[in-house]
């Protein structure tokens, strides 16, 4: 396992270019089990995630060449209905091959993802939206088993707005006999993109990006080759990056679009954010101002920046409040931030935080991905050196930070622990 040592205090200076989007890549990749014959994928990030979205979908029998950031998959011999515990275990978003799977092998067995850190993360409404459809859903022995001679159109109502959730049920509708309306459908910049791939294969899907969807079935679908959109949340965590270490950073290759409530918000702190096109600039005030965030569904602020903003509020001046209203146990974060210094208290889904002048450097645990990421932030502005371990979480979700870190003048290397 490694670490990172980050010694704080230097201003971040530079151009970086984001990287494709994690969550977007991943059910997009997945989606060439719904064609046979070649896609190609551009753009897709170097990560933990993708390797084992690889992994699974070799398992399911598609074929997989990797070129630096360009993916190629050929589904053509796609036979394999399972998706084991081994490998759904060591990333939740495997689920989403669920769909896909029902939709051209008319049986699917795949394990149940189980929780997770940040809460118990339930599929209730995946597997509610397939039945609808006319699968018949069995929970066994930590499996679920579907079965469908015909998936059919039908309305679906989300309960609550499931980002996953709307893609499994987009990729299963797509083949079905039919029209489906999705209501309640999850809004994120990454749903619509996976739909935008659909309709480049061949789908009929309208309304994406909205809260509600229509999909007309079709008999089958195309290959293609897109590029993946970049990272909202990498770029908004680079942008904190910069704005705690009164920094002056260029992030290229951007989609401002997809980040209005964090641009929003850090322009509320003193920092200084222009874009223009596809580049952000961020200039870090000389006093951050505290603010307060509740996190929501796109396109309100997102729970996947919740811990990295936490970080700068954390040496604001003054008091915030940051409520996180999508997962229950998503302040994991907040106990080694204390440790650091951090004056912050928790009751129910709301902190409060007090600012302090500055954090202390010290030995710092990551628990998933996001905490990780802040606490690499925390370390860039600390005095002294913060020991990060246990960074796989971080792994998973970003591609090098560290040295892009380091590109942009952060005194951070990595370590074998
Ligand atoms: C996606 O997770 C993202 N992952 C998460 O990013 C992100 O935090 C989350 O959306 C919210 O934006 C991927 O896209 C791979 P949800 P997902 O279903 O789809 C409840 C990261 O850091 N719910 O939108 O699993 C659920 O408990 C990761 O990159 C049900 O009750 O999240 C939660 O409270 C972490 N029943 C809320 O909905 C269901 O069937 C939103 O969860 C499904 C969800």
């Amino acid at each position: 396992m490694d670490k990172i040592i980050v010694t704080g205090g230097k201003r971040l200076e530079g151009e970086i270019k984001v990287s494709g989007a994690k969550n977007a890549a991943l059910p997009i990749l997945i989606s060439s089990l719904l064609a046979d014959g070649w896609n190609t994928y551009r753009n897709v990030p170097r990560l933990m995630d993708i390797e084992s979205t690889k992994v699974l979908l070799s398992n399911l029998g598609a074929e997989i060449e990797t070129d630096g950031d360009t993916v190629r998959i050929n589904a053509q011999g796609f036979h394999n209905h399972e998706a084991p515990y081994d490998l759904v275990r060591k990333m939740r978003a495997s689920i989403l091959v669920l769909g896909p799977i029902l939709a051209r092998l008319k049986k699917a067995r795949v394990s149940l993802p189980g929780g997770c850190a940040i809460g118990a993360r339930p599929i209730n409404l995946h597997l509610k939206g397939l039945a609808r459809l006319g699968a018949a859903i069995d929970l066994k022995h930590g499996y679920v088993e579907a079965k469908a001679p015909r998936l059919k159109g039908n309305e679906i109502y989300f309960d609550v707005t499931t980002v996953t959730g709307t893609e499994n049920l987009l990729m299963a509708a797509v083949l079905a006999e039919g029209t489906t309306v999705l209501r309640n459908v999850a809004r994120e910049p990454e749903v619509k993109a996976l739909a935008d791939v659909l309709v480049q294969m061949g789908a009929d899907i309208s309304g994406a990006g909205t809260s509600m969807m229509v999909i007309k079935g079709v008999p089958e679908l195309k290959p293609v080759s897109v590029s993946i959109l970049p990272d909202r949340i990498e770029t908004g965590t680079l942008m904190v990056a910069a704005a705690l270490t009164r920094g002056e950073v260029v992030l290229t290759g951007c989609e401002p679009g997809h980040l209005e409530a964090v641009i929003h918000k850090l322009r509320l702190t003193g920092a200084e954010v222009i874009t223009a096109g596809s580049r952000i600039k961020v200039s870090g005030p000389a006093e951050i101002s505290s603010v307060d965030v509740k996190t929501l569904a796109y396109p309100g602020f997102p729970t996947d920046m919740q811990a990295q903003f936490m970080v700068l509020m954390s040496m604001a001046k003054g008091l915030s409040i940051i409520s996180e209203t999508i997962f229950e146990n998503r302040f994991i974060h907040v106990s080694e931030l204390k440790r650091m210094g951090a004056d912050i208290n928790i009751s129910g889904d709301t902190a409060l935080i007090k600012g302090v002048p500055r954090l202390g450097g010290a030995p710092v645990m990551a628990t998933d991905l996001r905490a990780s990421a802040s606490l690499v932030l925390a370390g860039l502005a600390a005095k002294g050196t913060t020991e990060v371990r246990r960074v796989y979480h971080l792994d998973r979700g970003y591609e090098s930070l560290d040295k892009k870190l380091a590109l942009l003048g952060a005194d951070i290397h990595r370590e074998k622990e």
